[in-house]
């Protein structure tokens, strides 16, 4: 009986060490209504492209995208879901890559299909 318990806790423990969660993965699964600017998409922005799309943009970045209409602006005329989502590594942003995890980059999709809601 004694060992039996002892087995439970053993498991149980294995388990809950095991599930560590980077703050990338934290929105992993989690389905949001709909999508906006400032709760969902300013965050993904400002962690993976800021360091050159900054204001004024550096690193050779040909445009800033720290505002709302930056962005919008960026998806609608700078095919900035297609440089997120592209498997080139010449051609992926962030610029030389990685790609972005995948659950960030179907956010950002799902926000430009839901119309690009600032808030
Ligand atoms: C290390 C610097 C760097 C980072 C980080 C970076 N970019 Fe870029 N980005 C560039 C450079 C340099 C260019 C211009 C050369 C090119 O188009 O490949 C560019 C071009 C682009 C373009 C095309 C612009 C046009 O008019 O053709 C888009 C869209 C873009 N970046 C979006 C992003 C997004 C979104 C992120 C974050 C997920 C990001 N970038 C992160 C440096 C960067």
């Amino acid at each position: 009986m004694k060992r039996t318990y002892l087995i439970y806790i053993l498991i149980i423990s294995v388990f809950y060490s095991c599930s560590y969660n980077s703050e990338d993965d934290l929105t992993e699964g989690i389905v949001i209504d709909m999508v906006n600017y400032e709760d969902n998409i300013k965050t993904i922005i400002d962690n993976n492209c800021i360091g050159c799309h900054n204001n004024p943009p550096v690193n050779g970045a040909p445009m800033s995208l720290t505002t709302y209409d930056g962005v919008k602006e960026a998806i609608e005329n700078r095919n900035l879901i297609g440089r997120i989502s592209t498997n080139d590594l010449a051609s992926v942003m962030p610029f030389g890559g990685p790609r972005l995890p995948q659950n960030l980059i179907d956010l950002v999709v799902q926000w430009e299909q839901e119309g690009l809601l600032e808030n």
